[in-house]
């Protein structure tokens, strides 16, 4: 596995490494920052005045998931967001007219078992490829205040080439937004919605963990392997992240290698245009709705 930092590479060198399993690093960048500083105030005004990285020890959990339905949706739509992230693109050298982008999600992860399913859900060794993402989506990531590796996320490197038993096959992201998705927050002490999981043991080890730093993301393909780590670490972890698609990859049906992936359905109708925000071409998401999206090969 490849990890390249701060590279100065073209955006089509850096997606064609991305699709062989390499990671990419990048240092803070000013709108990255901004994203992070507009996550930060929400949070910050959302649970005022307590310590928001240590609600745990003093919030009681239903109350705390209450918070947190309201402050996820209202990062993720408000248009401030959107244009952060156009920013991001820009100083990333993405060519805007032809990278998309889903909104961005913030994410928490609890120390302890205080809260791991539904609405700050932790999430099991899996890629984005079986929750049907295109083999061209890359995923950015980065923390929201300063990361340890004890509150991080994981990549499981062996399996980039290796495959993994999983139950894919019954995953289909427009049956999924229909029945589940719209109720994480019911979900307080165990998680019942059906998600792909391994359906073999893992090896979890060697994994990586990227300790970068605020508005410092990294960027990875879809199709690998990743974690939430338990979070053994006194603080709560919030992160940002969003998915990116290029349209001369999606159209080409260029991407990462699919050694396991058996869902249907796609994601191609959230990605939205760098420059105007509009979606994919009606056309292009057509070719992935096929329900033959990601059959293993
Ligand atoms: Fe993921």
């Amino acid at each position: 596995m490849n990890i390249f930092v701060d590279a100065k590479t073209t955006d089509d060198a850096r997606r064609k490494e991305l699709y062989k399993g390499a990671v990419f690093v990048h240092s803070p960048s000013p709108f990255a920052l901004k994203l992070c500083e507009l996550a930060k105030e929400m949070i910050e005004e959302t649970f005022y005045p307590l310590d928001p990285l240590m609600l745990h020890e003093t919030m009681a959990v239903e109350h705390c998931v209450e918070k947190l339905s309201v402050l996820k949706p209202r990062f993720i739509h408000d248009p401030k967001s959107k244009e952060y992230i156009q920013g991001m693109l820009r100083e990333a050298g993405c060519d805007l007219e032809k990278t998309y982008f889903d909104v961005p999600r913030l994410r928490t992860a609890f120390p302890g078992d205080y809260l791991t399913s539904g609405i700050a859900y932790s999430f099991h060794p899996h890629r984005d490829t079986w929750y049907s993402a295109p083999l061209c989506q890359i995923n950015w990531w980065m923390p929201v205040y300063p990361l340890d590796s004890q509150n991080c996320m994981a990549f499981h490197p062996y399996y980039w080439d290796h495959p993994l038993k999983n139950g894919s096959r019954d995953y289909n992201y427009q049956k999924w937004n229909q029945q589940s998705r719209y109720n994480a927050s019911q979900h307080i002490k165990a998680d019942t919605r059906v998600q792909p999981k391994p359906e073999e043991a893992v090896q979890m080890e060697p994994q990586v963990r990227l300790v970068c730093e605020v508005g410092g993301p990294f960027l990875f393909s879809a199709a690998h392997l990743h974690s939430t780590v338990p979070n053994t670490s006194p603080l709560i972890r919030y992160s940002i992240d969003f998915r990116t698609v290029h349209l001369d990859d999606a159209l080409n049906r260029v991407g990462a290698p699919n050694i396991d992936s058996a869902c249907t359905g796609t994601t191609m109708n959230d990605y939205l245009r760098g420059t105007d925000f509009k979606h994919l071409p009606a056309e292009v998401t057509k070719m992935y709705d096929d329900g033959e999206l990601v059959q293993p090969s």
